[in-house]
């Protein structure tokens, strides 16, 4: 840094702007004046400034006009100063841009006080790409680890999370077409724990738990294959389950199930199944469950084969800080279609996880890019409905990323039932961020999240002007925040490699 000269004023004098040209003026030089000791300002510089050449003086004085309102009215005026603020709990994030105090987040907290009119801890993060979504989860992931909060990143699409990870001192799990890492589906998770010292009622229970999770599983990958499932495909579903895993014979430890196996109950079907499910004939079954068989078939093989169709290798660590898994791998190839389903199927996993938890055991679970899943249709779009509807429950916090509102509407036709669970879902999320965005989808966010205009326009105006500017939608407050990143966390989020090289 070059020392700086001790002058009065720090702007830039004429002199000093011409000798950037190479000219200099005649000039009588001064003394620097010192300020005084006790006082840091020499002299008070007056409304119009100093009268001197080059030191900006105003002959007239900008007019300032006085208003005089109701607090009633004042809100209306200046929208995003109503209200006393947040209470300073969670993570602190940045700044509030109106008030220059600081700005935390901490939706768990607001959940429980009463004053804020917010009654889940979902969020929703919107913003065009690069303007700082996943800057900012992970600016709160690290943040809120001192409040216990652990996070589960279900389905890094671009491994940008390994980094935060790794600087956790936890080694981030990969999934992809040639790498040794497998994910079941169909996996226990923790409800296998001491399963055999468990009474009877508790058995019960978390046998019910499993089969729900399961079948909501098999409907969602059956559907996001255009095969309906209907209560005869979830009757021979429940069946083959019950079958497998050893419950219908009452086995007290139930054997570990994949979809592969499930498929080959299907493919050649014990007598027992076929009159169960109340089939004439062998045939008969193989006609009415050839959509079910072939779908899930497509889940063996292809682009997904060797990913999700054996026993898992990855043992979580419950207690570390952080788990990540990674897709890069399968999204580079090109396929988002399997990206879906993959992300599907971690989030069924990521719910297992959730199943066993404690009291007081509190996750972050993150859905970046969410519309990937969510663009493989109706059943899709209801899994994530059904998570997001959990978090009450299980006190976890849902982050959801997305570009833009419409996102999770391109699950569907316009109209469709898809569509309108997609568009219901943004009501799922009492805290919205709304990141920088371009015209276009201003008119777009106004209509789905009742923004004024003068919201809108912040939105495509001052947030598109730095990163991490975002209007905050905390139940029906809405606030000006400038999220501020660490020098750390600036090296720990950089996603702009690609783009510097
Ligand atoms: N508040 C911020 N201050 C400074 N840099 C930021 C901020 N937010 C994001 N960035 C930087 O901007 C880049 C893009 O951010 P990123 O979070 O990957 O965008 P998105 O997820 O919205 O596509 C990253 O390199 C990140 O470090
Ligand atoms: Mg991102």
């Amino acid at each position: 840094m070059s020392p700086r000269r001790n002058t009065t004023s720090s702007a830039r004098s004429l002199d000093e702007l011409l000798t950037d040209f190479g000219g200099q003026m005649p000039r009588k030089e001064t003394a620097a004046v010192e300020p005084p000791a006790d006082k840091l300002f020499p002299k008070v510089v007056r409304a119009r400034g100093t009268r001197h050449r080059g030191h900006g003086w105003a002959p007239t004085l900008p007019p300032l006009a006085g208003y005089q309102m109701t607090s009633e009215q004042t809100p209306v005026t200046w929208p995003l100063i109503a209200g006393d603020g947040l209470p300073p709990t969670g993570a602190p994030m940045g700044f509030n841009v109106l008030s220059g105090g600081s700005f935390y987040c901490d939706p768990m907290g607001w959940v429980n006080d009463d004053n804020i009119g917010v009654t889940n801890p979902n969020v929703f993060i919107f913003g065009k790409p690069g303007r700082g979504k996943s800057a900012l989860v992970k600016a709160f992931m690290l943040r809120m680890i001192r409040f216990g909060y652990r996070s589960l990143v279900l389905g890094d699409v671009k491994d940008e999370y390994e980094d935060i990870s790794r600087a956790l001192g936890v080694e981030p799990y990969r999934i992809g077409p040639g790498l040794s890492g497998r994910i079941n589906p169909l996996d226990f998770g923790p409800l296998a724990q001491d399963w055999e010292a468990q009474d009877r009622v508790e058995c019960a229970r978390r046998g019910a738990i499993l089969f729900n999770r399961w079948l909501a599983l098999i409907r969602g990958l059956v559907g996001s294959q255009n095969v309906p499932f209907t209560p005869t495909e979830s009757r021979v579903m429940n069946r083959v389950l019950r079958d497998l895993t050893g419950w219908s014979r009452g086995q007290s430890k139930l054997t570990q199930i994949t979809i592969p196996m499930v498929w080959a109950a299907l493919d050649t079907p014990t007598d027992a199944l076929v009159t169960e499910c109340r089939y004439e004939t062998r045939q008969d079954f193989f006609d009415g469950t050839r959509g079910l068989r072939d779908a899930l078939g497509s889940l063996c093989e292809g682009e997904l084969e060797g990913l999700f169709d054996t026993a898992s290798t990855f043992q979580p660590n419950w207690r570390a800080p952080i788990q990540t898994l990674s897709l890069n791998t399968l999204h580079a190839n090109g396929n988002e279609a399997a990206v879906g389903i993959a992300l599907m199927c971690l989030n069924s996993w990521g719910q297992g996880m959730r199943e066993m938890a404690e009291p007081g055991d509190r996750r972050i679970v993150l859905r970046d890019e969410a519309w990937m899943q969510t663009r493989l249709g109706v059943e899709a779009v209801k899994t994530l409905d059904s998570n997001l509807r959990m978090s009450r429950n299980d006190g976890d916090i849902q982050l959801v990323t997305y570009h833009k509102p419409s996102d999770p509407l391109s699950a569907g036709d316009q109209g469709s039932q898809a569509a309108q669970i997609a568009k219901d879902l943004l009501h799922l999320a009492d805290v919205r961020i709304l990141l920088g965005q371009d015209d276009e989808v201003a008119a777009e966010l106004g209509h789905l999240l009742g923004l004024s205009r003068m919201q809108q326009e912040l939105v495509t105006g001052w947030a598109m002007g730095d990163k991490g500017r975002a209007l905050w939608m905390v139940g029906d407050q809405r606030y000006k925040v400038q999220t501020v990143l660490t020098p750390l966390e600036r090296r720990l989020t950089y996603t702009n490699e690609a783009i510097a090289g």
